[in-house]
């Protein structure tokens, strides 16, 4: 294997003694960070994310609470209940969790959500701040890996940045991310013509198509950063969008599925969830 592994958990594991130490910190002060998720339904893919959220929560010392709602809960009752988190003073961070069932309007019930609690990212006015290169709350996947390419020491300035996806919760931030580190962007999709000759040139690699396996070695230029943002369930494994075990050997650096950006997800919705509770500080 020639690429260096950039292992989410050991670095999670470091930002969130980090996180615990500041969360301490505020409980001094009389604020307990508090994150209340919001799971319609029971999709399992999503019971684990969001049982996972719970126990980061509980480790790092913050308070948390999980609403289950039914299947067949009407727009008006997840807005009304996500209107009453945001009017509880012990709540600092209220996340949705995606995808909703198909009756439910994703968009509106994002933008229920005030800013300021909105530790996802996901709000059009965080999405927007991000885009003009203000501060705000950034989107916890891409956010974490760009911790991940951050700890490569790799200056980044003038680099070839390729993410392959354009989804609102990763593709479109990461882009924004890389850009504002200085490097050069190409956003790909599943309609751009002639993949490879774009992926190849990439001295930041950022998969997030949700195909298992699609970033093969052909495509990889040797030596580059490769950022694996896929979780993909096969033959009740969990495997990422990159074809790890032969990408490992043309990669500079490369993240792992599971233990890689998953595991740093959590990690930077802790961190916005302590820091919005820090910020009812200031
Ligand atoms: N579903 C899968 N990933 C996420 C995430 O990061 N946030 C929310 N709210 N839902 C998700």
């Amino acid at each position: 294997m020639a690429a260096q592994l950039l292992d989410g958990k050991a670095m999670s594991e470091e930002l969130r003694a980090d996180i615990a130490r500041k969360v301490a910190a505020l409980k001094e002060r009389g604020v307990t960070p508090g994150l209340a998720v919001i799971l319609v339904g029971d999709d399992p893919a999503s019971q684990i994310y969001v049982r996972n959220k719970g126990i980061g929560c509980e480790k790092t010392g913050m308070h948390s609470v999980t609403i289950r709602m039914p299947e067949d809960t009407t727009q008006q009752a997840l807005e009304g209940q996500i209107r009453a988190l945001n009017a509880d003073p012990a709540i600092h961070g209220i996340l949705v969790q995606l995808p909703l069932p198909p009756h439910l309007d994703e968009a509106a019930a994002l933008a229920a959500i005030v800013p300021e609690k909105d530790v996802d990212g996901f709000h059009v006015h965080n999405a927007g701040r991000l885009l003009c290169g203000l501060p705000g709350v950034v989107a916890c996947t891409p956010k974490g890996a760009m911790e991940m390419i951050r700890r490569t020491g790799v200056d980044l300035t003038g680099k070839e940045a390729v993410v392959v996806g354009r989804s609102n919760i990763v593709g479109k931030p990461m882009a924004m991310l890389l850009l504002q580190a200085n490097c050069t962007v190409t956003m790909c999709h599943s309609r751009t013509a002639d993949l490879a000759s774009h992926t190849r040139r990439a001295d930041i690699l950022v998969a997030a198509v949700g195909r298992p396996g699609f970033i093969t070695a052909d495509m990889v230029k040797p030596g580059a950063i490769v950022i694996d943002v896929g979780i993909n369930r096969v033959d009740g494994r969990v495997v990422g969008d990159v074809d790890f075990e032969h990408v490992k050997d043309v990669a500079g650096w490369i993240t792992p599925v599971p233990g890689g950006v998953g595991r740093m997800t959590i990690t930077m919705l802790l961190e916005n969830t302590m820091e919005a509770a820090e910020r009812t500080l200031a």
